[in-house]
């Protein structure tokens, strides 16, 4: 049943940013046309420009027009402005703190209250410090909930270091850390398929699966958030949090449930087993570059150190792959293969499972062309596809084979999709936090990537690069384990072996 009677105040840190007005905005008017929304639930704007609220309510119109379903609702719209309010503060001045707090009390809001941090990492220590100081998260009246968008550090050292201040105000049942790709639906088909069908449960180990791949391209470059990117790089910006959510989920053990405690610690146990990489095997086992010049989709592009705000001698990466490995019972000698990139062909997220080859070749060779492994291909985004590959015959008088693709497609690129942001806002006022990560997650994977980004960080005199426009540099293929793997990248089948 859906849960839309709990009553809240939303605050919005940093609510005239791009994150909040191109997804959390129009997340929260989705659920007001799904009929998600409490009548007492308010959505406070903080931010630091002399607004009214008229200002603050055009100034969201513009961004929903651009994304809502079905076009904008008048109706809804306007039910929706209701609960909006802007508060102007400087997040820095402690004396704010406590007028915002009477602010909403004074307006008789419900005092369960979701505080979302859309801001960056610096602030949400001493943002956290002042809230706590002016009893904002004290939970004597109604709950309250802080919500940290990623990422949670920078590495290891300091995320640990942003934990430290937290826990003087905040308890871990408060916390909730952002990773959007855990509110994407075909994420959480990950685990449905898993554990709600029998029939990939024998198979989804190592006397079956050959190697995993997991890919995030991006059709993209890196835009106005060069700035931040240019101290980031893609493993800090992709692979520590959303891919290795994903290799988590597709990894993992069955949870003892789906409470949120069960799911995470079985999350934290994969992430625990992957094999560290010591700053010896960086090389063999990562690989960065960075986008030039190109095209993609017929338009010239500009290079990475082209972009506004990028240092000219940057060598920050904007693709990166990485081999992992999993020292268990069911993954033990099993390459996980992830990458990402900017600027390259398509956006797309796919997780293809390779599975080993029969053990003997039972046709005669002349009878098949060529024996391909089997794939099962989560399409994660834009489709939402599950796809399993075969071998069959072709209908004729001889047993020639081709290789077919059972296809469940969930939901097409065009068509009806829900916003990750949607599912998370939701739960937070549920108090559900099994799509958040808890702090020993987020630990455990700066403690993958770490040794890798400060390898990369100490060689500051070379990067590679690969035209924008393309999938990537040829040399990141040195990766792979055994001559006959490579990168996929689509969920369709190849042109050449459906012939
Ligand atoms: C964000 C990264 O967390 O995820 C961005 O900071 C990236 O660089 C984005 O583009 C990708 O998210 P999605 O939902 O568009 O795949």
């Amino acid at each position: 049943m859906p849960n839309n009677n709990t009553p809240c105040t939303y605050v919005i840190f940093g609510a005239t940013g791009n994150l909040s007005l191109t997804k959390l905005m129009p997340a929260f008017y989705h659920l007001e046309t799904e009929g998600r929304l409490a009548d007492d639930l308010n959505i406070v704007a903080i931010g630091r420009r002399d607004l009214t609220d008229a200002d603050w309510q055009n100034m969201i119109v513009e961004h929903i027009n651009k994304t809502a379903r079905g076009g904008l609702c008048d109706v809804t719209f306007k039910k929706f402005t209701k609960r909006l309010t802007y508060f102007k503060m400087d997040i820095n001045d402690k004396r704010k703190y406590p007028k915002l707090l009477d602010f909403i009390v004074d307006k008789g809001w419900s005092r369960n209250m979701a505080f979302y941090l859309s801001m960056s990492p610096s602030d949400f220590g001493p943002v956290v410090q002042h809230l706590g100081e002016s009893d904002l998260l004290d939970q004597t009246q109604g709950w309250k909930r802080v919500v940290l968008e990623k990422p949670f550090g920078y590495d290891l050292d300091s995320a640990k270091a942003l934990q430290y201040q937290l826990n003087h105000y905040l308890e871990e049942e408060q916390t909730y850390r952002i990773d959007h790709y855990l509110g994407k639906g075909m994420v959480q088909n990950i685990m449905v398929f898993r554990f709600a069908n029998l029939l990939m449960e024998p198979l989804w180990n190592r006397n079956y699966i050959d190697h995993i791949q997991i890919t995030h391209s991006e059709d993209r470059p890196v835009g106005s958030r060069a700035g931040y990117y240019d101290t980031s790089g893609a493993m800090r910006d992709m692979i520590q949090s959303h891919l290795l959510q994903l290799l988590a989920l597709i990894a993992m053990e069955p949870p003892a449930s789906m409470e949120a405690e069960a799911l995470r610690d079985e999350k934290v146990k994969l992430l625990n087993s992957i094999r560290p990489i010591t700053k010896k095997n960086v090389n063999a086992q990562a690989y960065r570059a960075q986008y030039g010049e190109g095209v993609i989709h017929e338009q010239a592009v500009k290079s990475y150190l082209q972009e506004e705000g990028v240092n000219e001698d940057s060598v920050t990466e904007t693709y990166a792959a990485l081999k992992l490995y999993i020292d268990n019972w069911r993954w033990e000698g099993v390459p996980f293969y992830l990458q990402t990139g900017k600027n390259m062909p398509k956006s797309q997220t796919l997780i293809s499972i390779c599975f080993k080859h029969p053990p003997q070749q039972f046709f005669k060779a002349s009878q098949v062309k060529k024996m391909e492994p089997n794939w099962i291909v989560f399409s994660i985004q834009p489709e939402e596809s599950i796809k399993i590959e075969m071998t069959a015959k072709q209908p004729g008088l001889e047993i020639n084979t081709r290789q077919i693709s059972l296809d469940a497609s969930l939901c097409h690129a065009e068509g009806y999709t829900i916003d990750a942001y949607e599912e998370l806002l939701l739960d937070v006022i549920k108090g559900d936090r099994s799509l958040f990560l808890r702090y020993d997650e987020v630990k455990a994977a700066w403690s993958v990537v770490d040794p890798i980004i400060q390898t990369w960080a100490s060689n500051t005199s070379y990067i590679d690069t690969y035209p924008s426009g393309s999938w990537g540099p040829k040399d990141s293929s040195k990766l792979f384990d055994q001559p006959g793997q490579e990168w996929r990248q689509s969920a369709e089948l190849e042109e050449s072996l459906c012939e």
